[in-house]
């Protein structure tokens, strides 16, 4: 189960997620292989596409703070619906989260369901996908 603090960081960016679109507010909180909390809000815009969801906004601000490695992911969602993390994000939690890492689905009261990386994007595509022979270095 995640910690309280991590619960209460998500609630707390959740809801100064900026979303007047949507009006669907999304927190996410990272913990870094370094034990700190990094949290990030969906930043929404007029031109629809070029808003950002909470999970990269989180991702930012912990690869702007030096760490690499997520341990352990929320992600907060209000609404009847289990909230879980879209196609792009679990492609960008991919890529600095282990498949055994676990992934918090949580609505403003706490913790709905546990899943693991691996269970939230199977078959991922990452860094060893472009290792090893039949890469084409353009050569
Ligand atoms: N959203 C996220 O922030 N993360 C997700 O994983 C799912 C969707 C945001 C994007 C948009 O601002 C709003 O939720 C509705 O799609």
């Amino acid at each position: 189960m995640p910690s309280e603090e991590m619960i209460a960081l998500a609630r707390t960016v959740m809801e100064r997620a900026y979303a007047p679109y949507s009006s669907f507010r999304v927190g996410a909180v990272l913990r870094g292989g370094n034990g700190k909390l990094y949290a990030g809000c969906n930043v929404e815009n007029a031109a629809y596409p070029q808003g950002t969801c909470a999970e990269v906004a989180a991702i930012a601000v912990m690869v702007a703070d030096g760490e690499r490695r997520i341990v352990e992911a929320l992600v907060m969602g209000e609404g009847e619906s289990l909230i879980a993390p879209c196609g792009g994000c679990r492609q960008h939690l991919s890529e600095f989260a282990a498949a055994a890492v676990p992934v918090h689905l949580c609505d403003p009261t706490g913790v709905r369901r546990t899943i693991t990386m691996g269970e939230l994007l199977p078959l991922a595509f990452g860094a060893a996908s472009l290792a090893g022979p039949g890469h084409d270095d353009g050569g």
